[in-house]
């Protein structure tokens, strides 16, 4: 086990950190927002060391190495002292390869670690851990900035959600006014989540669905495309509209808004997600789903990847594809996620057609 080295001035980084966001929490509070990071590592002077909170619960992480117990004491006291502060501290030591939270909490804190809780971001109500079988608190807070725009531009739209996970943007855009949200990833247990998120937020059938399937055998054909994976001995070579044996057929289909945000890499068996060499196949069914004149919000969270050469990449690949851009527009994290020269790793582009 490695030990994370403190900086000597650890307190008056946080109380930087804390003096930094004073206009933001004041904006986020009275927006109904209780779900923020608080220290967010090297930028603000502790590699590897993020303080979020989440509704009534703060959350310390530490990923590549472990945090010293003198330095959670100075943090949890830190804390205690700043106005509206949840009391409850929780840490989870993420350092260690492969594996997930490798210290133990309090026993008292062992269970309501697990337990569900409620936050609310925006306006909107989302089921949260602390610990589960995932790595993150079942809400990605650096896309708050995504998650406001959306709502600003939804009402009456439909609205693809693409690597939904536990469908923030996509419980968050039928909140707010959505015609109809499409949720889609693989994992059934993301769903879920966003599945109870929905029902706290009220919504039913008629307003958002969960798609549990694959990425490129759904998205592919919303877009016309013919979906890919093994040939089977013979068939021949797939032409749009033709699946391979076990895939559920759908019609194409396009919507107003569509929100694709991948992860950096994952391999499924009808194709691969690779956003360092290969943006366009996961860009280009989502670019082919969007409705004539509606919008397609992307990202890309690798850090190495350039802004500009990736917005360039887009707009060589959307006209490659027929439908070239009319308009580009990016966003950067709200000031919660500060970057050093204005560069965060997360890159958002919204591209109008
Ligand atoms: C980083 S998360 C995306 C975060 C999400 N967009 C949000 O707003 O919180 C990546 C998600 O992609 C899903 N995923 C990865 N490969 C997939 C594939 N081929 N088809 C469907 N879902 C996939 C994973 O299950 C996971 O939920």
């Amino acid at each position: 086990m490695t030990t994370l080295e403190m900086p000597t001035n650890f307190p008056e980084l946080l109380f930087s950190a804390w003096n930094a966001r004073q206009t933001l929490l004041q904006h986020l509070h009275e927006g109904d927002t209780d779900c923020y990071r608080l220290f967010h590592g090297t930028v603000e002077g502790v590699p590897g060391m993020t303080i979020d909170r989440y509704g009534d619960a703060l959350l310390v992480q530490t990923f590549h190495a472990s945090l010293p117990p003198s330095a959670l004491l100075v943090l949890e006291s830190f804390y205690r002292q700043c106005e509206g502060m949840p009391a409850e501290v929780y840490y989870n030591d993420r350092s260690l390869p492969g594996s997930r939270y490798t210290n133990a909490l309090p026993a008292e804190m062992a269970s309501t670690a697990k337990t569900a809780r409620i936050i609310h971001e925006l306006g909107i109500k989302f089921t949260s851990r602390i610990r589960h079988r995932g790595q993150d608190p079942l809400l990605f807070l650096d896309l708050r900035a995504c998650r406001r725009f959306m709502y600003s531009i939804c009402q009456n739209k439909t609205v693809l959600n693409l690597f939904a996970y536990t469908c923030g943007i996509g419980v968050g855009a039928a909140s707010r006014g959505a015609a109809f949200v499409t949720n889609v990833d693989f994992a059934q247990s993301s769903l879920d989540y966003g599945r109870q998120s929905a029902a706290l937020n009220g919504l039913g059938d008629q307003q958002i669905e969960f798609i549990e399937d694959d990425f490129f055998a759904v998205t592919r054909q919303f877009a016309g495309l013919p979906v890919g994976g093994r040939m089977h001995p013979g068939e021949r070579k797939r032409g749009a509209g033709s699946v391979p044996a076990g895939v559920l057929k759908r019609a194409p289909r396009q919507f107003d808004i569509v929100f694709l945000d991948p992860p950096r890499w994952a391999k499924s068996k009808f194709g691969t997600v690779d956003l360092i060499r290969d943006y366009a196949s996961v860009f280009k069914p989502a670019l082919l789903a969007v409705a004539d004149g509606g919008q397609l919000i992307c990202t890309n969270n690798v850090a190495s990847v350039d802004a500009a050469e990736w917005i360039d990449l887009l707009q060589r690949s959307a006209k490659k594809a027929g439908r070239p851009v009319k308009a580009v527009d990016t966003m950067v994290p709200d000031a919660d996620f500060p970057s050093f020269d204005g560069s965060p790793p997360l890159k958002i582009a919204v591209l109008t057609l």
